[in-house]
């Protein structure tokens, strides 16, 4: 233990070794807590910072980061059938069948790394796949509650950060023009690559995403309001200010649930 708990102390100052342990074993030495962490949901319009949260949450609790935008653009990229089917879609700021989306998570929920937890990334999307996702984790036995978090920011926010993304095609790692602008203009401070702009980061499309957002998406804060599973972040807060409000709501787990 005192050996687990010096490594632990030398990662957590990025000494040798610290590449090798995960941060969910950090995390248990120094707290002495188990954080086997429940199924967490981030809703929130796009641009909210779901993604750039997920990213952070999945490295702190060693949990996977399921974001379905990520897999949908990965399948458009390998012109693989669900890609070609979803790449107008995307394109166009709508949403992609149900159907295809369920079996697409259905899929991912499947594979071991998701037995500790995991966290969806614009997934539900409508309240019918949020009722498929009940009816899911009930029949992969999970038993861990829901911890929906809604991550709340107003338009003129939404408008500027979306127009202002830029990300890494290699590493994910997420930019902003305005807000978290990359050491070198255009350039990943993590390897180097150029970055690039998403399709759907256009005005037009943005805001056919924005209104499709209020028609379907924005009813699941209710779905889950009335689950009793509702946590409200304020999502204007900087990056590392958000984080720190949604560790503390995770780290609540079920208690912290329903926090309005
Ligand atoms: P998806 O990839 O899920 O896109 P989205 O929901 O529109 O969300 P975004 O990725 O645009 O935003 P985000 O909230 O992740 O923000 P981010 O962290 O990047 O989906 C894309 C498409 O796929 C959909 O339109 C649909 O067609 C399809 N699809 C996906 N899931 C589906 C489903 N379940 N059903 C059907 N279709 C589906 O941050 C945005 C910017 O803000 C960045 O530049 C970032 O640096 C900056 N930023 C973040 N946080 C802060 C902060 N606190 N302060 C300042 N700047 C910040």
């Amino acid at each position: 233990m005192k050996a687990l708990r010096r490594a632990a102390d030398a990662f957590a100052e990025g000494g040798s070794g610290a590449k090798l342990m995960p941060a969910s074993i950090i995390h248990e030495v120094m707290t002495g807590k188990n954080i086997a962490v429940g199924p967490i949901i981030l809703l929130g319009a796009p641009g909210a910072g779901k993604g750039t949260q997920a990213k952070l949450i999945a490295q702190n609790y060693a949990i996977p980061h399921i974001s379905t935008g990520d897999i949908l653009r990965q399948n458009v990229s390998r012109r693989t059938e669900l890609g070609q089917k979803a790449k107008a879609v995307i394109e166009q700021g709508g949403l992609v069948s149900d159907d295809l989306v369920n079996a697409m998570v259905a899929d991912r929920l499947s594979q071991a790394d998701c037995k500790r937890g995991f966290i969806l990334d614009g997934f539900p999307r409508t309240v019918a796949q949020a009722e498929w996702l009940d009816k899911e984790l009930t029949s992969l036995g999970n038993e861990s509650p829901l911890v929906v978090i809604s991550v709340e920011v107003g338009y003129n926010q939404l408008l500027q950060r979306l127009t202002g993304r830029r990300s890494c095609p290699v590493d994910g790692k997420i930019y902003n023009i305005h807000f978290q602008p990359p050491k070198q203009q255009g350039v990943c401070d993590l390897c180097g690559t150029q970055l690039i702009q998403r399709l759907d980061d256009t005005e037009k499309v943005i805001s056919e995403r924005l209104k499709n957002y209020e028609r379907d998406t924005l009813p699941l804060v209710d779905y889950y309001r009335r689950q009793g599973r509702l946590c409200r972040v304020n999502g204007e807060l900087p990056v590392e200010q958000v984080m720190q409000e949604i560790f503390r709501t995770i780290d609540g787990g079920a208690a912290a649930a329903g926090n309005e």
